[in-house]
């Protein structure tokens, strides 16, 4: 049986202040919810002080985003290894935003993937199509080609400690969620295709479904099979609606 997982991706916000506010209003929601899951990634400038925060709370730490070098002449990167340090449990690989802003390719996102895990830290592939790619009927194709680079690159034991995040692009930020039927659909294909080349691993990844995930929704989503969370971007940043999501969950 998988365990529900609700994750807060914060992107690019959060202050002091902020961090300090929703954290604290996460800890009794996430409480009184033992059977789900919660994770937060603020952004990296604040993992020092969510790891404070979070000492007393079963919520999880996580990162938006790595680079592939543990240390070294490498200015600016973030290093899977030095996440340890900060209790970083979780790391988001290959988000959409990763992807069409800076450039990742699949390889990338692989070598990224293989280098959370190498730190000891639990990778989450995000996968997803545009919405160009939704109405040319290629969603199934985009996402087995994005897997295919990770398992190609660590093999298909690699998923057996990793979580996959399928974020339609189209339904990122925009307030269109994919309906749960929809996106069923598209987690039964990729537990799918995983289980073509291992079964038991297939059944124990946890697939989370990502794009305008709210409060009202979220229940919808979390009684579908192949749907075992969510990853959640403008509602994570309300801690009300969070809550909703992770009560959602139990
Ligand atoms: O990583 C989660 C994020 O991409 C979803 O964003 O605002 O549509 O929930 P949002």
């Amino acid at each position: 049986m998988r365990q529900t997982l609700v994750m807060g991706n914060w992107k690019l916000n959060g202050s002091k202040n902020m961090v300090a506010e929703l954290i604290n209003a996460l800890k009794a929601p996430a409480t009184e919810t033992p059977s789900v899951a919660v994770a937060v990634c603020p952004p990296v400038l604040f993992l020092g002080q969510a790891q404070a925060l979070l000492t007393d709370s079963n919520i999880a730490l996580g990162a938006q985003d790595a680079d592939i070098h543990d240390q070294g002449a490498f200015t600016g990167e973030n290093s899977p290894a030095m996440y340890s340090e900060f209790g970083v449990h979780y790391v988001l690989v290959g988000h959409s935003e990763r992807r069409t802003l800076h450039g990742e390719s699949d390889a990338m996102v692989a070598a990224k993937f293989a280098a959370v895990q190498q730190a000891g830290l639990v990778p989450v592939l995000c996968i997803g199509e545009t919405l160009e790619q939704f109405e040319e009927g290629e969603t199934l194709a985009v996402v087995e080609r994005q897997l295919h680079e990770v398992i190609a690159h660590g093999g298909i034991d690699a998923l057996a400690n990793a979580v996959i995040a399928y974020e339609p692009v189209w339904a990122i930020g925009t307030g269109k969620t994919a309906t749960p039927e929809i996106a069923q659909d598209v987690h039964a294909a990729i537990r799918a295709f995983l289980a073509k080349q291992n079964a038991d691993v297939a059944a124990a990844v946890q697939i989370l479904y990502g794009g305008s995930v709210k409060g009202a929704g979220a229940a919808g989503l979390f009684a579908m099979e192949d749907i075992d969370g969510a990853l959640v971007g403008g509602a994570a940043l309300q801690a009300d609606e969070f809550a909703a999501i992770i009560r959602a969950g139990a």
